[in-house]
């Protein structure tokens, strides 16, 4: 099929549902409640909700401040912009270099940019989706102020060994877990490991708000730089009228700012969907291993496709599954992701596949020199992810998820 066949057929509405979608009901009729609950009550901008869900998930991931926004993109924009921020000591300048993956989500990498950072790339291990930590930590110059780590589809880098590193340099450490809520790594939630860490409740994510998200931090003097930006650089608290007695203790600006909160009813159902966590991380591993084993059980099984190696040490937190394919299948890649769609099975990238490759890196001229990133190359020629869904996978939807992958051998 030609690519302009693929692109047209991809992009079109598709008119059946399909059979296994990237996720399942998404939202429960309780979420929806705790929605309702508060669009009923007339308060639904920012208040008490979400107070109770940043205290809630601080204590849950073991860190000491919450501070709930309204995307994981918008997690990654306050984190970067108070990294920088005047008010913070050890802080970024312009110029300042930092490192990132190039297997990563635009708004993992925009904000650095959008600070007026110089981007280095780094490569990622195809096998597990992620940095490897003695590589990053070659890759670090002098000039190197920022590291931001995606942890990719609910796995991670050694990410102590790059804390630990980052530390001693006092380099700031950007931890995007936006894929990764509830993942471990040597026993510690991921995100608590970073300078800041970021979270996702997009659809699709471990937990979902429809829109939303989380930054986390352990410094009061971060906490506080976050909590001016998110909202306009206001500050409300008394400390700050006093210290400004001419001015109307209600209007004090005290930061540049931007207006990312959340509402009250993303909150709301947040919190709710936040105390499945543990059973959604537990369905999903469990539907995972059993559509890995309807794979290789299969009569057709021959080795088509691999899946990613857990790394050392982590305790995973899937949201989506990442399947790749075997590389004497690689010219049929655009036939098979249409074949799958046109089946009903539902797939996506991995995340951006290599970023590099995005015209918008080139807009920006983030790759002058075009080095090759052959590890994120890679799984973006051969990978691409279908749903784990949060309730128990039936044999019907095992049967046809592995009778419809392993037709490649017949495309
Ligand atoms: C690694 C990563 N960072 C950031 C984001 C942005 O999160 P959101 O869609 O909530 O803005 C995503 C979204 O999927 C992501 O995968």
């Amino acid at each position: 099929m030609s690519n302009k066949k693929f692109i047209h057929k991809i992009l079109l509405p598709k008119k059946n549902k399909y059979i296994y979608s990237l996720l399942d009901e998404g939202l429960s009729t309780n979420d929806l409640n705790e929605g309702i609950k508060v669009l009923k009550s007339g308060r639904i901008t920012m208040g008490q909700k979400t107070e109770i869900f940043e205290n809630k998930f601080k204590k849950f991931l073991g860190s000491k401040y919450a501070l709930m926004v309204n995307s994981g993109s918008s997690a990654n924009l306050l984190a970067t912009f108070a990294s920088c921020n005047p008010l913070r000591k050890n802080r970024f300048k312009k110029n300042d270099e930092a490192l990132i993956q190039t297997l990563c989500w635009p708004t993992s990498l925009w904000p650095l940019v959008q600070c007026g950072l110089k981007i280095n790339f780094i490569d990622v291990n195809p096998l597990t989706l992620n940095v490897n930590a003695e590589d990053l930590i070659k890759k670090i110059t002098k000039k190197t102020k920022v590291i931001l780590v995606v942890n990719v589809l609910g796995l991670s880098a050694d990410i102590k060994k790059i804390r630990d590193f980052c530390l001693k340099k006092k380099i700031i450490l950007i931890e995007d877990n936006c894929e990764s809520l509830g993942a471990k790594y040597n026993k510690k939630f991921l995100g608590t490991f970073g300078d800041f860490g970021t979270f996702s409740f997009f659809y699709s994510h471990q937990i979902t708000s429809g829109e939303g998200g989380m930054v986390i931090c352990n410094n009061k003097e971060d906490y506080e730089i976050l909590k001016s930006l998110r909202s306009h650089g206001w500050s409300r608290e008394k400390k700050t009228a006093i210290k400004y007695p001419h001015l109307d203790p209600r209007y004090i600006f005290i930061n540049s700012g931007f207006n990312l909160r959340p509402t009250d009813i993303q909150a709301a159902i947040g919190l709710n969907q936040f105390t499945r966590l543990k059973k959604f991380i537990k369905t999903r591993t469990d539907n995972r291993d059993k559509i890995i084993k309807s794979l290789k059980n299969h009569k057709k099984w021959t080795g088509q496709f691999s899946f990613v190696k857990v790394p050392k040490k982590v305790s995973p937190s899937y949201m989506v599954f990442p399947i790749f394919l075997n590389i004497k299948f690689r010219k049929k890649k655009v036939k098979f992701i249409n074949f799958l769609e046109s089946k009903g099975l539902e797939t996506r990238p991995i995340i951006s596949g290599s970023f590099v490759n995005q015209p918008s890196s080139q807009l920006f001229k983030l790759n002058l020199k075009k080095k090759k990133y052959p590890g994120a190359d890679l799984v973006q020629e051969l990978g691409f992810v279908i749903g784990l869904h949060t309730k128990m996978i039936s044999k019907n939807q095992l049967k046809f998820i592995s009778d419809t992958l392993l037709s490649i051998d017949n495309l």
